[in-house]
């Protein structure tokens, strides 16, 4: 799960994420990462950490750490919150192996759309409700191909 500054929205899918994996009882190993290195080292944005504690979700362990080259060899999937981060991850994708990784996670819920998870950090807490929902959304049709086996 991939974002800009791994604080806000990135976070936010690796808990969704991980909690579905949990509950679920799958296989899987998830992580985040921003593709800046803003705000390495540090937890979750308070307001998003405060979202996911509403909807029973505990992000405040995580923190802040770079994309980088060698995720492409660790993860077989890689989703990008936006398009922006998805353009800053295929650059440093070395072959179309790594590149085909890469995938819009709005696209799991919204097909073909290549929508945005909209970026919460300068805005007011409405932002942060809202990259829930969209995220509870993918990450539910994410978990469910995996535990259908049918992903992919
Ligand atoms: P995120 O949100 O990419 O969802 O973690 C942001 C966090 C920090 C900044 C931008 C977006 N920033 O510019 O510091």
């Amino acid at each position: 799960m991939v974002c800009l500054g791994n604080i806000c929205r990135s976070p936010m899918a690796h808990g969704i994420m991980r909690d579905k994996i949990k509950k679920l009882e799958l296989n899987v190993h998830v992580d985040s990462a921003g593709t800046s290195s803003y705000h390495i080292g540090s937890p979750p944005d308070l307001r998003q950490q405060e979202t996911a504690r509403c909807h029973n979700i505990d992000i405040s362990d995580l923190r802040a750490r770079q994309f980088t080259k060698d995720d492409f060899a660790e993860f077989d999937l890689i989703y990008a919150m936006d398009s922006a981060n998805l353009a800053n991850i295929m650059a440093l994708s070395k072959d179309e192996n790594e590149s085909k990784k890469v995938f819009m996670i709005l696209n799991e819920s919204q097909p073909n759309k290549n929508l945005d998870v909209p970026d919460p950090y300068y805005g007011n807490d409405d932002g942060f409700e809202l990259v829930y929902n969209l995220l509870e959304q993918a990450c539910t049709v994410i978990a469910k191909k995996i535990a259908d086996g049918t992903y992919r």
